[in-house]
């Protein structure tokens, strides 16, 4: 039996035990399920791999048989509850109010909440969940598309969340033109890896930032060159950019004014290392002020997870514009070794829990 026929008998099981179940709001137990899961914060010592109840959806949200989920750097942020200002964001002050992990999904909905009507059971879905890294995931329809057909479940779950990342970054926060210089900081991670192939793709000449050892993987992508940041010092470069997308690093905003042009566009989306309370936020909003003063555009965001961006990238990848950079495929039982090779910063591009293989 091939990999798909056997998801699809697993899925008409699983839909017509869906269909069966008893209802959320009932006091019987709900079917099982396997998933990744966490009951405190911390490093990936927290994590564990546990037969759990199925999540019960609301009206708003469907339920999803997990084909696929993809890791990225939000998940660690969850994780650790670090920084502090995300437990105030309302995923748990002590502890996680969801224990299980993970955010990208790709996978068939088994269960359609009473006000949902763009999906239905049965169909084949990308997007965000809350809890991807099990079975079965809930998930708001509002945070889902369909997914194209010729994209597989694997590329379908490493694009959302850093796909729609770079997008905004890019396109309504950056303004790319077609002909601009872009400089993509932190080009070989998961946003970055976007970031590269979407300017790319609208006719951008992009220069990325990353280790020495990822500088071929970048190349590949479709950067143009590459600067190891390890050797070189950004502000001594002698050119400029008129769109820098800044990932990781937290350069001095002072430096990388020096390489923006005149009236260049600096878009700031992340970087670790910026504190436990507030993960430097002061660095983005301290951008933000002195944009009011000078010509040159400094500006942060926190990407919009609407279906608004998750449809054109989606689009992006079916096309061919855009080829999610996978660098590893691992199971719900070696999903935790994939976390700290993450944390480690071994991982270009993204890796893919392949749930199916679990089941
Ligand atoms: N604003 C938003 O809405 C939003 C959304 C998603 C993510 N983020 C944030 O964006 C950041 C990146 O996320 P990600 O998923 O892309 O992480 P990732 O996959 O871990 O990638 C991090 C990238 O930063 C590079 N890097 C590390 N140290 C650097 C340095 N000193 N100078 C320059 N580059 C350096 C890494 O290069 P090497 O691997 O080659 O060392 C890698 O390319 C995180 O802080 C995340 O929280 C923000």
């Amino acid at each position: 039996m091939s990999a798909t026929t056997a998801i699809a008998a697993t899925s008409a099981a699983t839909i017509a035990a869906a269909a069966s179940a008893e209802s959320p709001q009932t006091d019987h137990p709900l079917p099982a399920m396997r998933a990744v899961t966490q009951h405190r914060y911390g490093d990936a010592d927290v994590l564990n791999v546990e037969e759990i109840d199925r999540p019960s959806i609301a009206d708003e949200e469907v339920l999803i048989e997990v084909a696929a989920a993809g890791l990225d750097r939000g998940v660690l942020h969850l994780m650790t509850g670090t920084p502090y200002l995300i437990r105030l964001m309302g995923f748990g002050v002590r502890k996680p109010k969801n224990p299980v992990l993970g955010m990208d999904v790709s996978g068939r909905v088994v269960e359609v909440g009473s006000a949902v009507t763009d999906f239905q059971v049965g169909d084949e879905v990308m997007g965000i969940a809350k809890g991807s890294f099990a079975q079965f995931a809930s998930a708001s329809a509002a945070k889902l598309v369909h997914k194209p057909e010729g994209v597989s479940f694997d590329s379908a779950a490493a694009s959302t969340i850093s796909g729609i990342t770079a997008l905004q970054a890019l396109t309504t926060q950056g303004n790319i033109a077609e002909g601009d210089r872009v400089l993509v900081i932190g080009a070989s991670g998961g946003v970055g890896t976007f970031a590269v192939q979407i300017a790319n793709s609208l006719g951008a000449t992009v220069t990325g930032v990353a280790s020495e050892a990822k500088r071929e993987f970048v190349q590949s992508l479709g950067a143009s060159d590459v600067i190891d940041y390890k050797t070189t010092d950004l502000g001594e470069l002698d050119r400029e950019f008129d769109l820098i997308i800044d990932i990781g690093g937290r350069n001095p905003i002072r430096k990388l004014r020096t390489i923006l042009a005149p009236s260049g566009r600096l878009v700031i989306v992340g970087g670790e290392g910026g504190g436990k309370i507030t993960g430097g936020i002061g660095r983005q909003l301290g951008a933000a002020m002195l944009s009011l003063f000078v010509k040159q555009r400094l500006g942060f965001f926190v990407s919009s997870e609407s279906r608004e961006y998750i449809q054109p990238l989606a689009d992006l990848v079916a096309s061919g514009a855009v080829a999610p950079a996978i660098s590893d495929h691992v199971t719900l039982d070696q999903a935790i070794e994939g976390i700290r090779a993450l944390e480690g910063g071994q991982v270009s591009g993204k890796i893919v829990i392949d749930v199916r293989s679990s089941r």
